[in-house]
């Protein structure tokens, strides 16, 4: 846990200073910014494949290890205080997800290894005939661990995907009919940054009595969640994407994992959350986990954590979205780039951009970023489907630029410089 005195001291700052000058006072927090290669300061525009990590999470990860580390439920104080620790991870993780209950939310290695688990639970409950549909916008992460259902006789659909990487609405009407038993879609792309029509999701699969799962990992850095509102049934995050380490985390309705069989010894704990949660989890990394979400907090104002969270991700939404916006524009002047999604009209978008270069392959273009010192990605990022279905896997994918909340200005335009130049050499 950040100490009170830094945690005011951000606080402070936060109400005192503009948006943008906030976050760039926020820089100072990540040691790993600091970091030179080739002479040049590194620009970190690979957020969605996982963000950095500021000195209050490593604090408070060390710490852990310095004074607590321990098994838990023994007799003994450390292994007292890494169950305290643990139940304050966790309830802290349920406010983040707008949630009072912390028995809801079960921790895991990672978003992959939670709904690859979930799915063999909710696959045993199962039909020959039965159907869930999935998305062909979404990471494999939420596609295969439902594939592997047909096994069992599952049928599953898939919701297709536009040319402007966004979900056919007509076509998940039509798909989500009385057969359908879970509906399983992400929020946000990772890899052209489309924000989902999941309300629409949660009414058909609602009228249809199916099951709704959410893959928050790439949404859940950018904007608030509220499981409540959301109404949803599952939702799974990925803590570092939100500037945390790397551990998963899975929201599960209250009663609802009860109902599962999921894999599980003799010896666990049967009752939620635990019955999610096999062997000994990265404890750690779990207190890590608070203490991103407090780091995230200390953005906003108010008197409560969740309004803290709510004012602080609507503030980073803002700063990351006009940053993305213009960068969205800027690319698409220059010849011979096609940014690819939807553009920022809408401030519902999440601050990921992706394009193609005439000439060259993505791995091209990030080889020569690399070399200015700028970290972004190539390729589809497990998001193989919809680079299948648009047509872009043959040329390797995409370039993929995040944004996080410690990226600014500069960067935007050193990257732009860089694509410039790339461009003027073919
Ligand atoms: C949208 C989305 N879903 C799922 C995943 C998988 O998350 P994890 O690495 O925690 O398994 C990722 C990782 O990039 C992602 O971006």
């Amino acid at each position: 846990m950040p100490s009170v005195s830094s945690k005011e001291k951000l606080k402070i700052r936060s109400l005192e200073l503009p948006l943008t000058e906030r976050f760039l006072k926020a820089r100072e927090d990540f040691p790993s910014l600091r970091r030179v290669d080739n002479g040049v300061q590194l620009a970190y525009l690979d957020g969605p494949a996982g963000t950095q990590v500021p000195q209050q999470v490593i604090d408070a990860m060390s710490r852990y290890y310095a004074t607590s580390n321990a098994n838990t439920h023994g007799c003994f104080i450390t292994s007292k205080e890494t169950d305290a620790l643990l139940e304050e991870a966790r309830c802290t993780a349920a406010v983040f997800l707008g949630t009072p209950d912390s028995s809801t939310i079960s921790f895991g290695a990672n978003m992959t290894t939670l709904t690859f688990s979930l799915s063999r639970a909710i696959g045993r409950t199962l039909q020959d005939g039965d159907e869930v549909v999935i998305s062909q916008l979404d990471h494999e992460a939420n596609r295969g661990p439902w594939l592997t259902l047909r096994e069992r006789g599952v049928v599953i659909k898939e919701i297709p995907v536009r040319p402007n990487a966004t979900l056919d609405e007509e076509e998940m009407r039509s798909v989500i009919t009385e057969r359908t038993k879970l509906v399983a879609i992400g929020m946000s792309s990772n890899a052209f940054g489309t924000v989902n029509n999941v309300e629409l999701a949660r009414e058909l699969s609602a009228n249809v009595g199916a099951w709704l799962f959410l893959d928050a990992v790439h949404y859940a850095p950018h904007f608030s969640i509220d499981v409540q509102k959301l109404d949803t049934d599952f939702l799974v995050c990925s803590a570092y994407k939100f500037y945390g380490p790397h551990v998963g985390m899975l929201y599960s309705r209250k009663g609802l994992l009860e109902h599962l069989e999921t894999d599980r010894l003799r010896t666990q704990d049967p009752t939620a959350p635990f019955r999610m949660e096999t062997g000994t989890l990265n404890h750690a990394a779990i207190v890590g986990v608070r203490a991103a979400i407090d780091y995230l907090a200390s953005f906003g104002e108010g008197s409560t954590e969740r309004e803290r969270l709510v004012t602080a991700m609507n503030r980073i939404a803002s700063y990351e979205h006009s940053l993305a916006a213009s960068l969205y524009a800027e690319l698409g002047r220059i010849a011979g780039v096609t940014v690819c999604g939807v553009a920022f009209d809408d401030p519902h978008r999440a601050p990921t951009v992706s394009f193609t270069l005439d000439g060259k392959t993505p791995e091209e273009i990030c080889t020569r970023m690399a070399e200015h010192g700028i970290c972004v990605w190539d390729g589809h990022f497990y998001a193989i489907r919809p680079m299948e279905v648009l047509g872009l896997l043959e040329q390797g994918g995409v370039t993929r630029v995040g944004i996080s909340l410690y990226n600014t200005s500069e960067e935007i335009e050193r990257l732009l410089e860089t694509v410039r130049l790339i461009a003027s050499e073919n």
